[in-house]
């Protein structure tokens, strides 16, 4: 089998304004290294499983839980991907202002969601939908509810460890952070590679 490798941190983490370096890096380390890790260790299992004999609720157990790591890794991965300040292509700033009105209403509507799920946990992403032929804001509970064959371009991880060691239970407080980081020249070269011009 294919061990799964960390992808290297994509942003500075001393250069997030609002957020310690120390959260970012400890969020790298621990929940996105040890999704990897939990990812490798369930494939390993998967690949010494007797499929045959191996009861269902075994089954069920590792196929579920290696959906949740891998997703918690992808996922993870496009949240490092949305931090550091940038500016949006011509493409994805036309997208956003065809798909929610303007970019000032997507951001209120995304921000909203993040907040919402304040307290609790999961994701909100910015995904490209080829289905719909648009950008959907959607939430994803578990790390495993993205829209099928729907790509994210922009992931805010509302899980209590992304935010409590420099916000407590301010979750908005973060979620305005994130919004003032956004990395919106990744995201515009992530529409570019699933949407095209
Ligand atoms: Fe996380």
């Amino acid at each position: 089998m294919t061990l799964h490798e960390p992808k290297p941190l994509a942003c500075n983490p001393g250069a997030i304004a609002g957020m310690s370096e120390k959260i970012i890096v400890s969020h790298y380390e621990n929940n996105y290294g040890g999704a990897v890790k939990r990812l490798n260790a369930i494939e390993q299992k998967l690949a010494e499983l007797d499929w045959a004999a191996a009861p269902v609720f075994v089954v069920n157990g590792l196929k579920r839980e290696q959906m949740v790591a891998m997703n918690s890794m992808l996922l993870h991965e496009v949240f490092f991907d949305s931090l550091g300040a940038s500016s949006a292509d011509d493409a994805l700033s036309a997208r956003i202002t065809t798909d929610f009105g303007s970019f000032d209403r997507w951001a209120s509507q995304f921000a909203a969601m993040g907040k919402a799920l304040g307290g609790g946990s999961g994701w909100v992403l910015l995904a490209w939908s080829p289905r719909a032929g648009r950008l959907v804001n959607t939430w994803a509970a578990d790390h495993t509810g993205n829209v099928a064959g729907a790509a994210p371009l922009l992931a805010l991880d509302m899980y209590e460890h992304s935010y409590h060691m420099d916000f407590g239970a301010k979750a908005g407080a973060y979620v305005d952070a994130y919004m003032n980081n956004l990395n919106l020249a990744a995201a515009s070269q992530k529409l570019a590679a699933v949407a095209g011009d």
